[in-house]
């Protein structure tokens, strides 16, 4: 199979570095893809936006399938455009339709379909600029603290969580009335807090089928403790000690069954990941949000953990045989530190050498934002490496992730030394 990966951050990375092991592949691309996905196959110099660019390297290099990495392509519809052309109908696409991305691109239509369906999430009401009176009212209703969420997507930054009636009256004036998110913020979901311990869950499906992959948490804020701003994610580890078998079956039965029940009666075409946010409330689950991809970096924990074949896994989802599949997965823990660029998630300089790449040892090394200079493998992005260790404990797992993390090395180099540490108490205090 010949086949195209989307994007360019370590998610993408780690689906190169498993796609390249399928015994099912002949020749694979990434678009645009970074210095370590050219390590998996041949990085091309397109956009993951970009769809006529798309359209003409698929058609060029008899291109089978397409994994979609990021959300952008699948909100703004690259399902559907391959779907409606005659030239490329008959290509895999993994991922949904643009309605079946709107789990994703609108926080409205989201809440609404967990609504339709008695799915568990916060209370909520939905306002725009002409309701603006009505949600400063519905405020105060609430107790702090107060969700705000831009509906549309806002690259990671439209949730807002203001502890005061002042603060939230603020800003929701500020998303509303003076679109403080452009076009993202002209509706916005208010929300009850949810209190609890988050964690994400995985399915895979046909449309039809279903697979529930290893759950992950990330850790979401840029410094140790969980404080400061929220960034992509600093790290993550899966599984889930906190989530057990009764709790993922929870998930499944609560959550995952009506959400696939309810694409299919409102006749929405999904084929690919879903990403459940999920707040572990007292063992009961409820959804903070739906995302229509895998996760970064839950990706470089869940991936490397399936022995399955992944396209073959891919290959079953676009011929909706997923039922036929037997999903294998690794008993051991994997954890993944993130390197990220000083000053991120705020501005950061970029094209900083990494040095120490060839040096590290027991672990997966995860490129995100990289790109090759000449031979020098240098820093593009904030988050700059994901590295990825197994263990049968998770201080085993950590331990390595941690050590390779000071070998690898760049100018004002940053990552949190307390991934995993949070769970690491939870399961003594548990014993
Ligand atoms: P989202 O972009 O929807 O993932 O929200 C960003 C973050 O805000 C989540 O990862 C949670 O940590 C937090 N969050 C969102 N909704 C709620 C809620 N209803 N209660 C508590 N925290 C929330
Ligand atoms: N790590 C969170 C996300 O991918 O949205």
């Amino acid at each position: 199979m010949n086949v195209l990966i989307l994007g360019n951050g370590g998610r993408e990375h780690a689906f190169a570095y498993k796609i390249s092991q399928s015994k099912k592949l002949e020749n694979l691309y990434i678009a645009p893809g970074n210095a370590g996905t050219s390590l998996c196959g041949t990085n091309v110099d397109i956009s993951a936006s970009d769809f006529e660019g798309i359209k003409n390297f698929v058609w060029k290099n008899n291109i089978d399938m397409v994994v979609v990495g990021p959300e952008d392509p699948l909100v703004k519809g690259i399902y559907d455009f391959f779907k409606n052309d005659e030239v490329l109908k008959d290509i895999a696409i993994i991922g949904p339709s643009k309605a079946g991305a709107q789990l994703e691109g609108s926080k409205d239509f989201s809440k609404e379909f967990m609504i339709r369906h008695k799915i568990p999430t916060a209370r909520y009401q939905t306002f725009n600029k002409d309701t603006l009176q009505e949600g400063l009212k519905f405020l105060e209703t609430l107790s702090p603290p107060y969700v705000l969420k831009a509906d549309g997507l806002a690259a990671g930054k439209g949730v807002v969580i203001p502890n005061t009636l002042d603060e939230a009256k603020k800003e929701l004036t500020e998303m509303l009335a003076h679109a403080k998110f452009g076009n993202a913020s002209a509706k916005v979901v208010i929300e009850e807090f949810l209190k609890g311990i988050e964690l994400s869950v995985f399915v895979l499906t046909d449309g039809k089928n279903y697979k529930i992959l290893p759950a992950a948490k990330d850790y979401k804020r840029i410094g140790e403790g969980d404080v400061g701003l929220n960034t992509g994610g600093m790290g993550a580890v899966s599984p889930v000690p906190f989530a057990d078998a009764d709790f993922i079956k929870k998930v499944e039965e609560r959550v995952a069954i009506p959400t696939l029940k309810g694409l299919q009666q409102e006749g929405i075409v999904y084929k690919g990941f879903i990403f459940i946010g999920l707040m572990n409330c007292d063992g009961e689950p409820q959804v903070i949000e739906y995302n229509c991809r895998m996760g970064d970096p839950e990706t470089e924990v869940v991936i490397p953990r399936i022995k399955t074949d992944l396209l073959e896994l891919f290959e079953a989802v676009a011929t909706e045989n997923l039922h036929n599949i037997k999903l294998e997965v690794d008993e051991r823990i994997a954890t993944t530190v993130m390197l990220v660029s000083g000053g991120y998630p705020e501005d950061y300089e970029k094209n900083k050498t990494i040095t120490g790449l060839d040096k590290t040892h027991d672990s997966i090394i995860f490129h995100a934002g990289t790109k090759l200079d000449g031979t020098n493998v240098v820093t593009n992005g904030g988050r700059v490496i994901a590295i990825t260790s197994f263990g049968n404990s998770m201080e085993e797992a950590i331990g390595k992730s941690m050590k390779n993390a000071e070998i690898i090395s760049y100018d004002k180099k940053n990552y949190r030394k307390d991934i995993g540490q949070d769970l690491m108490k939870l399961e003594k205090v548990k014993h």
